[in-house]
């Protein structure tokens, strides 16, 4: 509700539900076990909610809201530690991926970029942000464990966004996920409109 008085793009329960249900998908597929998923998928859920307090710094303020909410279940302390820490280094302006439930994370919300992420608003009101995400029309991650490959492919329309709009807001977030891809013992790849950008 902040975020969208604010005018950013959508970080609501659908952006949640995607990263929760990606990260799980991303471990599954390299094979990692249901203990390890089941804290992805909470670190998934949580991991925006501290929009809730500033949207500079949500990653940290996340953290720890995130864990005054999980100190008070029966989850052990070591899966608390991975869901916080993930948390507290999804942002691509400071954050690392140190293990799978980071890095599944990251990748899962790093590449949620869509159409429907952009606020219903009059297009002479889109900023960047709006835009780069408005022009791609179609998004799908592929995970090819036998390959060790994770590819983003894109289709974008470049009468809405240039290439160079694009790497301007996605080349940290891009430079991220490749790092989070090694932590999975995997390489990230990028696709735009059929051809290999990354
Ligand atoms: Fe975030
Ligand atoms: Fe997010």
């Amino acid at each position: 509700m902040i975020l969208d008085a604010l005018g950013y793009t959508d970080h609501s329960p659908a952006h949640t539900k995607l990263v929760a249900e990606r990260a799980a998908d991303l471990l599954d597929s390299f094979g990692f076990g249901e203990d390890v998923i089941r804290l992805a998928k909470i670190a998934g859920f949580m991991h925006d909610i501290g929009n809730a307090i500033s949207r500079h710094h949500h990653a940290e303020y996340g953290a720890l809201l995130a864990n005054e909410i999980l100190k008070e279940t029966d989850l052990a302390l070591q899966d608390r530690v991975h869901i916080v820490s993930a948390i507290a280094n999804h942002d691509e302006s400071y954050g690392v991926a140190s293990d799978p439930v980071s890095a599944a994370l990251i990748i899962a919300d790093k590449t949620d970029v869509r159409r429907s992420r952009v606020r219903p608003k009059d297009p002479i009101l889109f900023d960047v942000h709006d835009r780069v995400n408005y022009a791609v029309t179609a998004t799908e991650l592929g995970c090819a464990p036998q390959e060790k490959r994770i590819t983003l492919c894109l289709t974008i329309d470049e009468r809405i966004c240039t290439m160079y709009e694009y790497f301007d807001i996605f080349l940290a977030r891009m430079t991220m996920c490749s790092h989070a891809a090694r932590i999975l013992d995997a390489q990230f790849s990028l696709k735009v409109n059929g051809q290999k950008v990354l």
